[in-house]
């Protein structure tokens, strides 16, 4: 017969606080929200980098390995935008529960879906950085060409064109790429995060 008390120590899985004991750093979740072109993403990238500089541990999520890959039947009606970002806040909140500080930069297009992130992932936990490039601005970068397509009408439910985008209530920081540096938003991320992440 097996007694289950001789191995009392496997009886639960490692919690984050473990991990995040082993990581040396606290976990949270860096929410980025803005309009397609806005520089989410490559905020995002220059953060991570500033983060693993200083020996923290970070995970990014954005279109270019979520849309591909486990979100990649989804298009964007209402209904696929509001399953896409579940899927990233459930995503999310395994990477957060291992300790590991998450980045995501999706457009997240309104304060319904963002708050649906944020109860997935935990209000304590979620910061939410509105990248407040103007629609103007955005569109003469056009990066991906997108913009100028969606204006011809070859691409449907366009934000900013074709579909709504409503600005965050109150996100714990705003950066306009029209105004600001990569540096200086950095910068900015830096001084609220690191307080945050670093244990002391
Ligand atoms: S959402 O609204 O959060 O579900 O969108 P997201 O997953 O961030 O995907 C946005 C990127 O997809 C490209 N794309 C579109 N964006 C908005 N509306 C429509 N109809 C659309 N079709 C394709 C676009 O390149 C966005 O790229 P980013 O990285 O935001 O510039």
């Amino acid at each position: 017969m097996t007694d289950n008390n001789i191995y009392p120590i496997f009886d639960r899985m490692l919690s984050r606080e473990d991990k995040e004991e082993l990581l040396g750093q606290h976990s949270v979740m860096i929410w980025f929200t803005g309009l397609s072109g806005s520089g989410k993403s490559t905020i995002a990238i220059a953060l991570e980098r500033e983060l693993h500089k200083r020996g923290l541990l970070c995970r990014i999520l954005d279109g270019d390995n979520i849309r591909s890959g486990i979100n990649n039947n989804l298009g964007f009606t209402e209904a696929d935008r509001v399953e896409n970002i579940r899927r990233i806040a459930e995503v999310s909140k395994l990477f957060i529960d291992s300790g590991i500080i998450t980045i995501a930069a999706f457009i997240s297009p309104n304060n319904d879906i963002r708050e649906m992130a944020a109860n997935i992932i935990g209000q304590e936990d979620f910061y939410e950085v509105y990248v407040s490039t103007p629609l103007t601005e955005c569109e003469r970068r056009d990066v991906k060409g997108l913009y100028a397509k969606a204006r011809r009408g070859e691409i449907k439910n366009f934000t900013g064109i074709s579909a709504p985008f409503e600005a965050p209530l109150h996100p714990a920081l705003t950066l306009d790429t029209s105004k600001l540096s990569l540096e200086e938003s950095v910068n900015q991320l830096l001084d609220l995060i690191l307080p945050k992440i670093q244990i002391k």
